[in-house]
């Protein structure tokens, strides 16, 4: 049976994002994707950056079970690492030691708005218990910009989510830098992404 889910977006935006991951990721280590989804970002990473180890993650069981299941598709399972069930608000995440001591980087794609506030506390809190100086916390999604949309289909996206949940929702840029700063993050660089995203880099201060 094959397992792999298909996430229609992925197609679209996985190049664009890779182009920018490709300016700031380090040549080597192992990068930890918080909530990896299918998996379809996972391979392509990995096969864009194969000098890093990329370890992807998702609470999901199901998104899990995809995720292997490419993995195993694009011929990567000597390479790269079997997806871990990380909840962001499971504190202390589940990983292991190498993990720790060989992680560079954080990506979270799509996450933020599709899940309560609490958990973009709780990202940035354990990102920055486990990245050293300088190292960077990479979010893409939509985003508002002075507590404003961006766009149209942004504003009715947001809607949706809150009809969908009331704890979703399109976040205000400000405010979840806030929540960077808190932790130690500045903004190194937004990056404005196709279909009205952006791609927003924290670097941890010290
Ligand atoms: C819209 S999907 C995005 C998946 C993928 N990153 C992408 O862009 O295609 C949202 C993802 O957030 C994950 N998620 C939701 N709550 C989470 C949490 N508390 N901790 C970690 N991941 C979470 C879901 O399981 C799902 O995979």
């Amino acid at each position: 049976m094959d397992e792999r889910i298909f996430f229609p977006a992925t197609e679209r935006n996985r190049d664009a994002i890779a182009d920018v991951l490709s300016e700031v990721l380090p040549q080597s280590g192992i990068v930890l994707e918080i909530a990896s989804g299918s998996g379809e970002h996972g391979v392509i990473f990995q096969t864009r950056f194969p000098n890093l180890y990329w370890q992807t993650s998702d609470p999901n069981p199901s998104y899990r079970k995809s995720i292997s299941a490419w993995i195993g598709h694009q011929g990567l399972s000597n390479k790269m690492p079997e997806p871990i069930d990380l909840d962001v608000e499971k504190t202390p995440w589940p990983l292991s030691l190498e993990l720790r001591s060989s992680l560079k980087a954080i990506v979270c794609i799509n996450m933020i708005h599709i899940s309560p506030w609490k958990c973009t506390n709780a990202l940035f809190k354990e990102a920055g218990n486990l990245l050293k100086k300088n190292q960077v916390l990479i979010l893409y999604g939509p985003f508002k910009i002075d507590g404003e949309h961006i766009s149209e289909s942004n504003f009715r996206f947001d809607q949706t989510l809150r009809a969908r949940n009331s704890l979703w929702g399109v976040r205000d840029l400000d405010a979840v830098s806030e929540i960077g700063t808190k932790n130690r993050f500045n903004k190194r660089k937004i990056v404005h992404m196709p279909a009205n995203n952006l791609l927003v880099i924290f670097e941890l201060k010290k």
